[in-house]
């Protein structure tokens, strides 16, 4: 068991919104046995509001956690009925960006998985091991905005695996050039999502918005923070994203031309001995390895691997050199986990291990 950051004697209370949805229910139970958080309210929309957690959640994986939540009745998203200090946003997009402006405005951290904030200048997009440092851009957002509370993000669940991947390699050996293809679950398009004849026996080549949002998320995610502003990287980038029909997990086939070229095993050598931004190390979320790479010929597989590290871990396979660029890799990683929810209560791990939670 992790102890509280600092002198801290009790849990943060935290909120999700959006709780009824995949990426909330994953958030649910995460949450539910949290060393620093208390899981205090459940949130959605105006149809869920006030009815029972159990009767309106159509709960997707085993059996949902017990401390009563089933019995709980579902708040309404608004900052007047929802009170705790830290809420995690697993909203529909439609809708998040007013909520979420309307709890920051009331004071609270939002920790937000939709994509309306993602690419402001002042709005940190972070995987802890990866760019941590650019949470640093909340006290401009605050100025900017005016507001005690702060919007935190965290990047589509493919931009997510793919840039753990490739952060040791880009920090070494500069990317200058990036092909990425994606086959991703269908959990990746919430609940109900995809109907079932359209996907099963079947591979659909298109995701709607998802190509640009990776694209521009890789650069984001891969930029660097100095004076208090974040520097996207420059290396061009071209998606395809796919959806097939696997439960859970993004596996991503990436063409990588370097400004300094690796051979593959210094490209291996490089992932392995990645350990990600020393501060997360010991956090509560934080794997082990948020980077490994297989030997085997035929990994990653989502059946294999998508658990790794509970679902943190992206694992690596295939690399390998290249005839038009210089290396060809395969990532997986699980979407609702470390794509989403769980990658959102690690930024808040690391908010809290820094302070930021101080006054909450
Ligand atoms: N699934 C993934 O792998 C993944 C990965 C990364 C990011 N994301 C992002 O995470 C967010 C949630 O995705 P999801 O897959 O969990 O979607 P989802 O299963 O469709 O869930 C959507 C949630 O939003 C709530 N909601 C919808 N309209 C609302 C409204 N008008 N007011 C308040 N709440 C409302 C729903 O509540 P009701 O049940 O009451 O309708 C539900 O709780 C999206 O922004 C998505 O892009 C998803």
């Amino acid at each position: 068991m992790s102890p509280l950051p600092g002198k801290r004697k009790a849990k943060w209370p935290v909120a999700v919104l959006g709780a009824t949805g995949a990426v909330g229910q994953t958030f649910v139970r995460l949450l539910a046995n949290h060393p620093w958080f208390e899981l205090r309210e459940l949130a959605a929309s105006e149809r869920s509001a006030g009815k029972k957690y159990g009767e309106v959640t159509r709960w997707l994986e085993g059996e949902m956690p017990p401390s009563a939540i089933g019995t709980r009745r579902v708040s309404a998203c608004d900052p007047g009925v929802v009170t705790a200090p830290i809420v995690f946003s697993a909203l529909d997009a439609v809708v998040a960006g007013e909520v979420e402006m309307a709890f920051a405005r009331a004071g609270r951290f939002v920790l937000s998985n939709a994509k309306n904030f993602r690419m402001e200048p002042d709005v940190p997009l972070v995987i802890p091991e990866v760019n941590g440092d650019h949470l640093a851009v909340i006290d401009g957002q605050r100025r900017n905005r005016g507001w005690d509370g702060a919007i935190v993000t965290n990047a589509n669940c493919s931009a997510t695996v793919a840039a753990v991947a490739l952060a040791p390699l880009h920090q070494r050996f500069g990317i200058r050039q990036l092909f990425l293809s994606t086959m991703q679950a269908v959990s990746g398009a919430g609940y109900p999502g995809v109907p079932s004849l359209d996907i099963l026996g079947n591979v659909i080549p298109y995701i709607s918005d998802e190509e640009p949002k990776l694209e521009r998320e890789m650069l984001k995610l891969l930029g660097t923070y100095a004076d208090e502003e974040i520097s996207n990287a420059t290396f061009k980038v071209s998606a395809h994203t796919n959806r097939v029909p696997v439960e859970h997990g993004h596996t991503i086939c990436m063409t990588i031309g370097f400004e300094t070229k690796p051979t593959p095993e210094e490209a291996i050598e490089t992932m392995r001995t990645w350990e990600g931004l020393a501060s997360t190390k010991g956090l509560p979320s934080r794997p082990p390895h948020p980077l490994v790479v297989t030997d085997a010929a035929d990994r990653p597989q989502p059946k294999s691997d998508v658990s790794a590290g509970n679902g943190m871990t992206v694992t690596v396979g295939r690399v390998r050199g290249d005839a038009i660029f210089d290396l060809r890799m395969v990532a997986l990683g699980h979407n609702t986990i470390r794509g989403a929810a769980g990658g959102s209560v690690l930024n808040a791990e690391l908010l809290a291990s820094t302070g930021a939670f101080d006054s909450a």
